[in-house]
Order: C-alpha cells, then sequence, then structure tokens
C-alpha cells in the first residue's frame, strides 16, 4: 500500500483526482447521468504530472484516454467512485475533486430491462453519496479541493459548499464552462477570500491550480 508523501518529505505530492460524470442505472441498460466531458479533470491530471506529482485519476466514463503517467482507476457508478476514492485517499496528500457526480439515483435498480407499459411512469430518485463531503470528513492532515458549478450568488453558494464538505478550497466555475474549451473560474478560501483567478484554455486553468497548490508546499502543506 502507498504510503502518504507526508511520510518523506522528498517524495513528489501524491495526488487523488476524481473526475468525468457517473451513471445511475434504471436497470441493465438504461442510466442517468450528465454532460461532462471530463476535460477539466483530466487536464488536471495532466499538469500534475507535468509538475511531477504522482496521480490517481478516479473516472467516470469519458471519450478520453487516461493520461500517460498516472495510475488509472475507471469506474461507472456514484458508489464506485466513492468507494475508490476512500480506499485511494489514505495514500494520497490530497484530493481535487472534479468530477460531475449525478446528484440522484433511481431507488431501485431492475434487472433486465424495463418493458413499456403503454403510459407513463413515475421513478422515485434518492440522492447518490457525495463523494467529497466523505473525503472531507475523512482527510484529516490531507487537503482537500472541490469544484463549485453555481448559476446564482456564485461566491455564497461556493463558500457554503466549501464549508459543507470540509474542503480547504474551492474552484468557483462559470456555468459557460461545461462543454466548453475554455474555462474561467475564481479559486477561494475558508474564508471566502479570493485567492486567485484563472481563465483560458482547461489546460492552463489547470496549470494555475496545480501551480498553486504546489506552491503552498514552502507553507507546510502537502
Ligand atoms: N460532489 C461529489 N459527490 C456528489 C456531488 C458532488 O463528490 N454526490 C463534488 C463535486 O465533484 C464537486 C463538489 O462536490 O467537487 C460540488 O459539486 P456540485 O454539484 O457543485 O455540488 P452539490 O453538493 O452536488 O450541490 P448542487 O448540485 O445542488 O449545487
Ligand atoms: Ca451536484
Amino acid at each position: 500500500n502507498p504510503q502518504p508523501s507526508t511520510l518523506n518529505p522528498q517524495h513528489p505530492m501524491r495526488v487523488l483526482v476524481t473526475a468525468g460524470p457517473t451513471r445511475e442505472y434504471l436497470d441493465d441498460v438504461r442510466y442517468l447521468s450528465n454532460a461532462s466531458s471530463g476535460r477539466m479533470g483530466y487536464a488536471i491530471v495532466q499538469a500534475g504530472i507535468q509538475l511531477g506529482w504522482d496521480v490517481v485519476l478516479v473516472s467516470g466514463p469519458v471519450d478520453l484516454a487516461p493520461p500517460q503517467g498516472c495510475e488509472f482507476h475507471a469506474v461507472m457508478t456514484t458508489a464506485q467512485m466513492r468507494d475508490a476514492a476512500l480506499k485511494l485517499f489514505p495514500g494520497c496528500d490530497g484530493v481535487i475533486a472534479a468530477a460531475a457526480v449525478c446528484d440522484y439515483k433511481p431507488k431501485e435498480r431492475i434487472s433486465g430491462k424495463l418493458s413499456k407499459t403503454g403510459g407513463p411512469i413515475t421513478l422515485e430518485m434518492i440522492e447518490t453519496d457525495d463523494v467529497l463531503a466523505e473525503l472531507g470528513r475523512n482527510k484529516e492532515h490531507r487537503w482537500v479541493v472541490g469544484f463549485a458549478l453555481e448559476a446564482q450568488n456564485p461566491r455564497e453558494n461556493a463558500l457554503q459548499k466549501l464549508r459543507r464538505k470540509n474542503c480547504d478550497w474551492i474552484v468557483l466555475n462559470a456555468p459557460s464552462a461545461i462543454g466548453s474549451e475554455t474555462n474561467e473560474c475564481e479559486f477561494l478560501g475558508p474564508t471566502g477570500d479570493t485567492l486567485a483567478a484563472w481563465s483560458g484554455s482547461k489546460a492552463e486553468v489547470a496549470g494555475g491550480l496545480v501551480g498553486w497548490i504546489e506552491g503552498q508546499k514552502e507553507l507546510g502543506v502537502r
């Protein structure tokens, strides 16, 4: 089992990244998901590797190849993402949660295939696990970075999310980032102060984010 590099200051930063969407199945052939491409998360993985980090990627289904050199764990459902992330987190120094997790799942998963009834149907949905909140609860000495995509009261809502999920920092994304090649975001700390802002291609934003975190090493953050 890999040990967190906290134990060895010479060791490169080892970072968990969650990325991509998750899927919640209604039956064996149908699922709910969202339109996340995974590009932001994969750009973060790439930027981390370029900086010399050991990156552990837990990814939902995307059309992207895992960046060369990362430790790759493929998942489909939120429960699988949660299980993988919680298992891998103790071996890391921190986590960047870039996944676009499906917030709800059908209360029951039907085995086989649901047949048409000839009329409307109602799906009962329940909340999925909050992966980031669980990582936050179990973080101990590790650092935790969340993402927030907010349509209204962006700073206020992002700060609430940071607190609710026990994050150290949160990346506030403009809704225009979805499906876009470019990104504009602010980086908030626990007091709600804007610590940095990045815009440009997802690679540029990812470079800004991992560079900022790496810079904290000098302040004793690992
Ligand atoms: N997240 C997660 N598990 C979930 C939902 C969200 O790990 N079940 C993480 C995301 O990866 C992101 C952060 O939590 O880093 C915020 O996600 P977001 O969808 O903005 O927040 P929610 O708590 O789901 O609230 P809402 O969608 O209602 O705004
Ligand atoms: Ca959500």
